[in-house]
């Protein structure tokens, strides 16, 4: 019998731009979002300081966990930034990377209860890692996976099954989703969260028998 962690599957949506997590939320799935420099970027946020804001103000839309992204490479940089990402408001997480600074920095704000999400995950052994450290969520990243003809899936299965031997707490963040099938397959494989762009989120609305069915039902609803 597998021991799945107790909560239900979760929904976020990987993005920094504010009319799609208006739009996510306002569909009433949403429980989070992730953010990274790229995404950051996108939105062509200037100054510090506005970088800042942009996080609160996602923040305020929603009113689940919100990960913002570090920069430094350096235990000290990492610490620095995380400790100050971490005080903009109580639902951010900070996400960190998998190199070995980002794991002792991981370490670090585990032990001062500052909550985590190490990203840029391949492997069961980083994955571990992250674990050990204390990480409150690991990110695979399944699409990249698949773009290099590795199963981004199976990667997903092996850690949900490392982390079910030893009941670590890390929640499995499934990252670079692409499309509907991978939210799907995340959930039967047990993944605690799906971080997913919003067209892939609402492409699991779709079927044509559903068009063609509510198409009818209105049409005979006139007879
Ligand atoms: O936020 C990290 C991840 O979701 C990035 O996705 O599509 O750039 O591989 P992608």
């Amino acid at each position: 019998m597998r021991n799945l962690n107790p909560i239900v599957m979760k929904f976020f949506i990987d993005t920094a731009n504010l009319a799609q997590i208006k739009e996510a939320q306002d569909l009433g799935v949403l429980d989070g979002v992730t953010t990274n420099p790229s995404l950051m970027a996108k939105e062509v946020i200037k100054g510090q300081e506005n970088i800042l804001k942009h996080y609160v103000d996602i923040c305020k839309i929603v009113s689940g966990d919100v990960s913002a992204e570090v920069i430094s490479t350096d235990f000290d940089g990492i610490v620095k930034e995380g400790e100050a990402l971490a005080k903009l408001h109580k639902q951010i997480v900070v996400k960190v990377p998998m190199i070995k600074e980002g794991v002792k920095a991981i370490n670090y704000f585990t032990g001062k209860g500052i909550r985590t999400n190490c990203t840029l995950v391949f492997s069961a052994g980083q994955a571990l890692l992250a674990a050990k450290a204390g990480a409150t969520y690991v990110s695979p990243f399944i699409g990249r996976l698949d773009d290099v003809s590795t199963d981004g899936l199976r990667l997903i299965e092996d850690i949900r099954t490392i982390y079910d031997n030893y009941g670590f707490k890390t929640q499995i963040l499934a990252a670079s989703v692409r499309h509907p099938m991978h939210i799907i397959n995340c959930a039967m494989l047990g993944a605690d969260v799906a971080t997913c762009p919003l067209s892939a989120i609402t492409a699991l609305l779709k079927h044509p028998l559903t068009d063609s069915g509510l198409a009818q039902f209105l049409a005979d609803a006139k007879k």
